[in-house]
């Protein structure tokens, strides 16, 4: 915040403290405290992390002059108000998220409990808050002294197999974790007790760089004396062999793994870790890979193989494998887990025997089966997203991927089976090989995905806007698998950068992303060409493609600018930058008079350019200005983290690269640049190219092309989310309104009355080939949803002030829409716009968060005048009363801007 506002609001604050009678009460105890953005982690790996809480404090204005954090070893010490590992003292600061440590540099293992108070706007403390606690993992490669191990075999893929341990633990168990991976993922037992909630565990990286470990708390699972550890290792995404061009696998086998139990009982502590002592054995999943289903055979499942006294005279002996050059990181985005079970809403027989459940909406996980039937009688389950009209599955949109989960009964009374090692996008299983008709009980859906907080809602007046953002939420959430794919259900799932970039600030609406792009990050910069700096079009990368793509690889450099801009966290950008920049280098070195083209060696081809549209746009162009956008973010975010020099001699590059841009690609006379389709001229004034004096007749042009497309769009993956927003900033929101209730094709609403239940890849996908490239659960074409949220209701982060320190409210009704309303849970509490068209009245209710501020638009029409509460604030140009928390910014005829404190707040303009 500059200094003028910052002097603004401490005095309204204090006028406002004045203009009471009584004197404000002090703070509640601060709330929602997090570390590195999780509450109570276990198995943290940054030695220094971050800490974040929200202020609690009604009052209006409300606003932290200081806090004091303490850290303590014990729950005893924090709470006599020891901080014997870090006790910050009481710190003049605003700042209530991501506060850097400042204590010693934490050590593995370390167990630490903190609290924090804070101070109001006239100094007044809180108490302190409730006790947080986190727990660091294993920091340094020689704190496992367990072993990767395995059977030593390789397959393509490599079979299941599974591993066992014995041991005796002491008396009186008091702690107990385990740290584990595996390659390709794994299922850990103690004691016949599946450990941990979470799914495919370890997750995607590049795996040539980086695997990332787990800790569990299994102390209620150790038991004094004899215990069992199992492991089963399948394939997933390290050796199942990854997308579409034949499967490249990053192994094949031998499947393995390590673990570490480090116990604590009244007799000691203790340690069990994976060595040559262990065994090994195939498991009953014979076949498992992730686009191709799993088969289960249950008359091989050994009984007891996970509990003490399992005789494994049989089983083999396993090998030490050797993974020294692989890095071993704590799990950095939230876990996979199964966020809802949804039950059939009908079951067919189409063809006699064969059963097709309708799970009623498009989704990602996996059917769990229920059955009793003879040994040896096999079941299968065949997913899809689609029906054929005779009513059965149409599995020819996901290519090469065969998506069928196969059960081969044990025979022994009520048999359940979950197919992991796999997971599918659907609505459809037909299921065949039951003895007797199945019921809703026999097969249920389990949903799951990468499992990150919702942050946001919207919703308004207009039906078919709801039921689009219904969509653009299963797909996000059908897309978070470790990594963010293009879609989950055909032969590639795959981290495509163009369209997390595109989709990105939308995400961040829907949900919390800030680990899961974090993570994401250091994934596409572990697979950056060592030797050029480039970076790939899918990352992790799978080892197929050169260079990245234009508007591809620049998610690079993308994604840190958003993260940074709706967190407010600088390390997303100072982690990354040597790696941002060596991609923004690349493309200098390889431009030519300042012109970046990406080519390969067929030169008619310059990359994907505006993906998938209706009306295709040149791509040379494309590529010029994500290099000049590139650029300009990178200058941007180097000055952020306080790289001066850097930021200067990149933004000198700037006017050269704008210009040889217009030179090449901007036709004067039809105040429009190649192409003249939507994208072509959106991109441009939208990445700040086109000079100040030709914004408004090209973005005259993109409004005359929509208008001679009776009010449609044209545009793909890049141009759509530039499409409703550059409307609506440049004075044509109508049209953009016009444009988002479509429902003739090619809109977002025409997938909803063809029945979607996600986002489309294709705005054809109901009339395009089925056994082409099309999935219905891309993400991308649901960045319309950014406009939902930042343009409707109006909620918008504000770059100078991120992460929503300091607040944009800029409700824009239009249309036939009478009311809309979103929220987002923000780093310092949750911020609400809602608002409603009453008897001719804008009624807006908005909530700013304790220690923020706002910049509120009201719409106005000539001669409006405004109430706040009970009392009129606002009318003929002039702030009339609210002084103390109010200051006029901006007013025309249409519009009144506000400086405001945080409080809720209801306007109304009459
Ligand atoms: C993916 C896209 C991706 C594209 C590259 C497709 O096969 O599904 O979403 O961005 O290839 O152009």
């Amino acid at each position: 915040m500059n200094t003028i506002c910052k002097f603004f609001f401490l005095a309204v604050t204090i006028l406002a403290m004045i203009s009471c009678e009584e004197s404000k009460s002090p703070p509640d105890q601060p709330v929602n405290l997090r570390t590195e953005y999780l509450r109570n982690p276990i198995g943290l790996d940054n030695p220094f992390p971050a800490f974040s809480w929200e202020v609690n404090d009604q009052t209006r204005g409300a606003a932290q002059s200081a806090y004091r954090i303490l850290v303590a070893s014990s729950l005893e010490k924090l709470d006599s108000n020891e901080g014997d590992i870090w006790d910050s003292g009481k710190i003049t600061s605003d700042q209530s998220h991501l506060v850097g440590w400042q204590g010693s540099e934490l050590t593995s293992r370390q167990v630490c409990y903190w609290k924090v108070m804070t101070y109001d706007q006239v100094g007044q403390p809180s108490v302190y808050s409730q006790p947080a606690s986190f727990e660091m993992g294993l920091l340094e490669r020689s704190d496992w002294k367990a072993k990767w191990i395995g059977i030593d075999e390789t397959g393509k893929p490599p079979r299941s197999v599974m591993f066992r341990k014995e041991f005796t633990a002491g008396n009186e168990v008091k702690k107990a974790r385990i740290y584990i991976t595996g390659l390709g993922t794994y299922l850990l037992y103690v004691n016949g007790n599946k450990v941990g909630d979470d799914l495919l565990a370890p997750g995607w990286t590049d795996y040539r760089k980086k695997v990332q470990y787990q800790v569990y708390d299994v102390t209620d699972f150790v038991i004094t004396g004899e215990n069992a550890i199992g492991v089963v290792l399948g394939n997933m995404w390290w050796s199942s062999g990854l997308g579409w061009q034949g499967g490249v696998a990053y192994s094949q086998g031998p499947l393995r793994f390590i673990a570490q139990l480090e116990i604590e009982t009244g007799d000691g502590k203790a340690e069990v870790f994976s060595d040559e002592s262990w065994k090994g054995s195939h498991s009953p999943y014979v076949e498992n890979t992730i686009y191709d289903g799993v088969t289960f055979d249950a008359r091989l499942v050994q009984k007891g193989w996970d509990l003490p006294g399992f005789d494994d005279s049989k089983w083999r002996s396993v090998a030490d494998l050797d993974m020294s050059g692989i890095r071993m990181v704590a799990q950095q985005e939230p876990p996979i887990r199964i966020v809802s079970v949804v039950e059939p809403v009908s079951i067919t027989e189409p063809v006699e025997g064969n059963y097709v459940f309708d799970f009623g909406i498009n989704m990602v996980g996996y059917g769990k089966l229920k059955v009793q039937a003879p040994r040896g009688t096999r079941i299968q389950l065949k997913y899809a997203e689609l029906l054929h009209p005779n009513g059965t599955v149409a599995q020819e949109n996901l290519r090469s991927a065969k998506v069928i989960d196969d059960y081969i009964c044990s025979g022994e009374g009520m048999e359940e089976f979950e197919p992991h090692f796999t997971y599918h996008g659907f609505q459809y299983v037909e299921v065949s090989g039951l003895p007797s008709k199945p019921d809703k009980e026999t097969l249920k859906a389990l949903v799951f995905n990468s499992a990150v907080e919702s942050a946001g809602t919207f919703s308004c007046s207009k039906e078919i806007l709801n039921s689009i953002q219904a969509n653009i939420w299963r797909g996000q959430r059908s897309n978070l698998m470790s990594v963010p794919t293009d879609c989950p259900q055909r032969d590639e799932r795959l981290g495509w950068m163009g369209d997390a970039q595109i989709f990105g600030p939308t995400s961040c609406y829907n949900m919390d992303m800030a680990r899961f792009y974090k993570k994401w990050m250091r994934d596409i910069l572990d697979s950056q060409d060592e030797k050029e700096g480039f970076v790939y079009d899918v990352n992790p990368a799978i080892v197929v493609g050169g260079p990245s793509k234009p508007a591809w690889g620049d998610a690079v450099i993308v994604i840190p600018w958003i993260v940074y801009k709706f967190y407010g966290d600088k390390s997303i950008i100072e982690e990354n930058y040597d790696g941002m920049k060596r991609w923004v280098e690349y493309m200098h070195g390889n431009s030519t008079d300042n012109l970046y083209t990406w080519s390969n060696e067929d030169s008619t081809w310059f990359g994907y350019g505006d993906w998938v549209p209706v009306e295709r746009s040149p791509s040379k162009p494309i590529s010029q200005a994500y290099y000049y956008y590139s650029t300009k973010l990178l200058a941007e975010m180097a000055k952020i983290i306080g790289k001066s020099e850097d930021g200067k001699e990149l933004s000198d590059r700037l006017p050269a690269i704008k210009d040889a841009f217009n030179k090449a690609y901007y036709i004067k006379d039809s105040a429009s640049y190649v192409g003249g389709t939507q994208t072509a001229n959106l991109i441009p004034v939208a990445f700040g190219l086109t000079e100040e004096q030709f914004t408004e007749t090209v973005m005259n042009s993109v409004v005359e092309n929509v208008k001679a497309h009776d009010n449609h769009l044209t545009t793909g993956f890049l141009g759509t989310p530039l499409l409703l927003p550059m409307l609506s900033d440049f004075g044509h929101h109508e049209i953009a309104y016009a444009s988002a209730v479509q429902t003739t094709y090619p809109s977002w609403g025409y997938m909803v009355e063809k029945g979607a239940t996600t986002i489309w890849e294709l705005w054809n996908s109901d009339t395009e080939r089925p056994e082409g490239m099309n999935s219905r659960n891309h993400f991308a074409y649901g960045s319309v949803g950014e406009w939902y949220y930042g343009y409707l209701a109006g909620i918008r982060p504000d770059v100078n002030n991120p992460g929503f320190k300091r607040i944009i409210i800029r409700p824009m009704p239009a249309g036939d829409l009478i009311s809309a309303k979103a929220s987002v849970m923000t780093p310092y509490g949750k911020v609400l716009s809602d608002w409603e068209l009453k008897d001719g009245s804008f009624i807006l209710s908005v909530t700013i968060p304790a220690n923020t501020t706002a910049e509120i638009h009201l719409p106005l029409k000539e001669g409006s005048k405004v109430m706040e509460g009970e009392s009129e604030i606002y009318s003929g140009g002039k702030l009339t009363r609210g002084k103390e928390f109010f200051k006029l910014t901006s007013a025309t005829d249409s519009e009144v801007v506000l400086e405001t404190v945080s409080g809720n707040y209801l306007f109304v303009v009459r």
